[in-house]
């Protein structure tokens, strides 16, 4: 019986022909005449084969009763290209050449789709990356290409969208869930007399990254401008990793004291506590992104020895004028119906100083998790491979076991 699998995930993928399948069992080595290889372990390929699921394409089974690495009697190249396995029941799995080659291409990496980032001085940009945002809610391209810029630069701008208070809420939810906060879902930045945050006054706001209270604070952040009459309160954008790259440079031993003493963050809030503890500069672990945690309102302690204190100083110091260097710092006005979606673990963001008593400036805002805006992208991007050929040749596989 030979059993054709659906490959294990929602993803077409262009059939490109495997061109040698070799290896020794229970490993499998399948390589494509244009170079991408890849080393396959029965396991593997059970659980990625005869395992899945048809409907939830999820494996099902669990470790304990995968079958031994020799269940995998043989695997060879079928005339069109495909990966053809038998097992020892006699059942054979065909298993889908482009899947097999996006794997050996690592384009199953999370990092794989979103793409490159690109660190930004004002050198390069005088505006934030824009795109007309008057049809954004029909039309996926522009769509698409806003957040594939707000990831790529850390931020990218809509303009024009309408400037009604519910817009930003129905456009968000087209990414993902929105990630709430003290503040709420949508929260909204005016200045108030019973103001909850220092956001909520005509003070300037110096850089910063928002809610480095928390183990992982947001991963994006969109405030839309619903009103904006004031003669300032420009909005200001400094890329971070721009600025890491700067300290990493010039400012070395600031840089390790930024990265390596730890502060204790917390909010001040009358029915909430949130606490984290970490560097300002939090490069993470492996694989994960960058976040600074520079906000001055929410650091509460150094937690570091006494000697250390002083230099700890010295170097936000060093990073605060870094931030708010011309080199570094991109000045925007927000007009009613703009739009700005930035990374706010990446991004520090700030605000010039407005006169609350000589016009309005309202801003809606919200947050979305990292892994939701990438995953939003991940789907466009499949979706937009789906209008491309990608289903297998009509004829089926007949040729002859190759050796192993
Ligand atoms: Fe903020």
């Amino acid at each position: 019986m030979i059993e054709a699998r659906p490959t294990p995930d929602f993803a077409t993928y262009p059939w490109v022909p495997i061109s040698i399948v070799d290896g020794v069992l229970p490993n499998v080595h399948v390589a494509w005449a244009d170079g991408p290889d890849l080393d396959c372990y029965s396991l593997w390929l059970f659980e990625n084969s005869r395992a899945i699921d048809p409907v939830t394409r999820e494996s099902t089974v669990d470790p304990a009763d995968l079958p031994e690495p020799s269940f995998l009697s043989a695997a060879r190249r079928t005339d069109d290209g495909a990966l053809e396995l038998t097992w020892g029941d006699g059942v054979q799995s065909i298993v889908h050449p482009g899947w097999l080659r996006a794997v050996a291409r690592q384009r199953h990496r999370p990092e794989a789709v979103p793409g490159p980032l690109t660190i930004w001085t004002t050198d390069m940009l005088d505006e934030p990356p824009t795109f007309d945002g008057a049809a954004v809610l029909d039309d996926t391209v522009v769509f698409g290409d806003w957040l594939r810029a707000i990831h790529a630069y850390g931020f990218a701008r809509l303009r024009n969208t309408p400037a009604d208070r519910a817009f930003l809420e129905t456009l968000i939810q087209r990414i993902g869930p929105i990630r709430g906060s003290n503040f709420g879902n949508i929260f909204t930045v005016e200045a108030r007399l019973d103001a909850d945050s220092t956001a909520n006054t005509g003070l300037n706001l110096g850089q910063h990254a928002d809610l480095p209270t928390r183990e992982t604070p947001p991963g994006f952040q969109f405030l839309h401008c619903v009103e904006n009459t004031v003669a300032g309160g420009a909005s200001r954008m400094t890329d971070g990793l721009a600025v890491v790259a700067e300290l990493e440079a010039n400012h070395s031993a600031e840089y390790e004291v930024l990265t390596t003493l730890n502060w204790v963050f917390a909010n001040r809030a009358p029915d909430g506590d949130h606490r984290w503890i970490g560097p300002v500069i939090d490069h993470g672990q492996l694989g994960s992104q960058l976040t600074m945690r520079a906000f001055y309102p929410v650091r509460l302690a150094p937690d570091m020895s006494t000697a250390d204190v002083p230099r700890a100083y010295d170097a936000m110091r060093i990073l605060s004028r870094v931030a708010h260097d011309e080199r570094f710092m991109l000045r925007s006005r927000f007009e009613p119906g703009d739009i700005i979606g930035f990374d706010n673990r990446r991004m520090l963001h700030g605000r010039d100083a407005f006169d609350p008593g000589a016009g309005s400036r309202v801003l809606t805002g919200c947050y979305v998790d990292r892994d939701d805006l990438l995953s939003r992208l991940r789907v466009l991007d499949r979706d937009a491979l789906q209008s491309r050929p990608a289903t297998r040749p009509a004829t089926p596989p007949c040729n002859p076991p190759s050796n192993l």
